[in-house]
């Protein structure tokens, strides 16, 4: 059993690209964020994985990537050489500087998996952020959007690789969730790769969110729909 993201990291586009639309997601974002601060031309994602925001994002903004895996980022640094990547924990990093915009999307907040953790986070977005700066941040399922006992599959395909992801999960009464995922990944030289991995995670509240955000001062709206109808937050530092 591995742990998330270490072998995943290799199919994480093949798999994700098929089932989101990054281009029009990252072309709300953008938006969302010049509607709050139309001169915003620095922007931080936190959790960017393999840049698959990033690189779209960078179309409007000067960008650099964080993330906790190094294998997640190694893939990032494939595609934009050119764009800073920090290897940090989102709860814990400290960069320095401020951004105009920091995001941090498709639900990667539940890998902080406390409420403590969640807090500390989002008051590291906070400090993050210049004067006007905008954070976006998209949530994960809650618990009472769960579907509890839900087994997925996820499959996709080019001419080098196929890739299929079963999913199932467990739950906790604290509202801890593990993921875990069995993967096979298929070449044309005729050679097959199956792993699996446990992804631990946690599920938050609105209420969680919008108390984490209040308590560093920014001013928050929740959208319960969002991008891809998980909701999300949007804070504005005060000029
Ligand atoms: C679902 S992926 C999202 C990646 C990217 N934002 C996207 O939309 O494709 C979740 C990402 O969160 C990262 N992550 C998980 N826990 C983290 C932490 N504590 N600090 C920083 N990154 C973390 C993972 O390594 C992974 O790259």
């Amino acid at each position: 059993m591995f742990g998330p993201y270490e072998r995943s990291a290799e199919v994480y586009d093949l798999l994700y690209e098929e089932m989101l639309d990054y281009d029009a997601a990252a072309e709300q974002v953008a938006g969302l964020i010049r509607d709050r601060n139309p001169e915003a031309h620095t922007l931080l994602e936190v959790a960017s994985g393999t840049g698959a925001y990033l690189t779209r994002l960078a179309r409007h903004f000067d960008v650099v990537g964080l993330d906790r895996s190094s294998h997640m980022l190694k893939a990032a640094r494939r595609k934009l050489p050119d764009v800073e990547m920090v290897e940090a924990d989102m709860a814990a990093f400290d960069l320095g500087r401020g951004f105009d915009a920091v995001v941090c999307l498709f639900s990667s907040i539940a890998y902080v998996e406390t409420i403590e953790k969640l807090r500390a986070t989002i008051a590291c977005f906070a400090r993050h952020l210049n004067p006007g700066g905008v954070a976006i941040v998209e949530p994960w399922f809650s618990s009472d959007q769960w579907d509890e006992g839900y087994v997925g599959v996820l499959s996709a395909r080019t001419a080098d690789m196929a890739a299929v992801r079963a999913s199932t999960s467990s739950r906790t009464d604290a509202g801890r969730v593990t993921m875990r995922f069995a993967f096979a990944v298929a070449y044309p030289d005729g050679t097959v790769d199956t792993f699996t991995e446990e992804h631990p995670t946690g599920q938050f509240t609105v209420e969680d969110h919008l108390g984490a955000f209040r308590d560093t001062g920014l001013e928050v709206q929740h959208d319960p729909h969002g991008l891809i109808g998980r909701g999300l937050y949007i804070a504005v530092k005060q000029p």
